[in-house]
């Protein structure tokens, strides 16, 4: 019986491990980002594309914030471990001119075991004139983490 205990003890963490770390780096649900910005992925279908909303805490526009629709596409290949993925905020209120966002990133696990979720986006804003074109975009990086409901 007394041998019996550390063989059970590894049998119950290879049975366990596998479904810990599968439950980790699933997009689903709320994130915020270093600039206090605040995302909710509501679903991630079996083809990997998902949908939520996105509501930035910043805007390079003189309109009033409001939340914005966000479409993007996972990579399955990698569910269970670190996968890529993008995804397009097509900004609501940035009336009259237009403006969009694509994301790109993967997620990790972090040394203290929380989901990060490593961005670089491109903003594009509308210029009147092409030869405003050069100005129109503008490149940065964002970090995401999931924001754990309070009980
Ligand atoms: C706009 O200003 O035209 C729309 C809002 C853009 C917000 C940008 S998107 C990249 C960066 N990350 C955020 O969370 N917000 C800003």
């Amino acid at each position: 019986m007394v041998q019996a205990t550390p063989f059970l003890l590894v049998i119950s963490v290879a049975l366990l491990a596998p479904g810990l770390s599968a439950r980790k780096c699933m997009l689903t649900g709320h994130w915020t980002n270093d600039l206090g910005s605040n995302m909710t992925i509501w679903y991630v279908d079996e083809k990997g594309d998902f949908a939520g909303t996105y509501n930035t805490s910043v805007t390079a526009t003189k309109s009033k914030i409001k939340p914005s629709p966000l479409l993007g596409s996972e990579n399955l290949k990698n569910q269970d471990s670190h996968p890529t993925f993008g995804f397009t905020v097509n900004w609501s209120f940035s009336d009259p001119l237009s403006s969009i966002t694509v994301f790109t990133g993967q997620c990790f696990v972090d040394e203290e075991g929380n989901e990060v979720l490593k961005t670089m986006w491109l903003l594009r804003s509308h210029v009147n004139n092409i030869k405003d074109d050069w100005k129109a975009t503008m490149v940065g990086v964002n970090v995401f983490t999931r924001l754990h409901s309070q009980k």
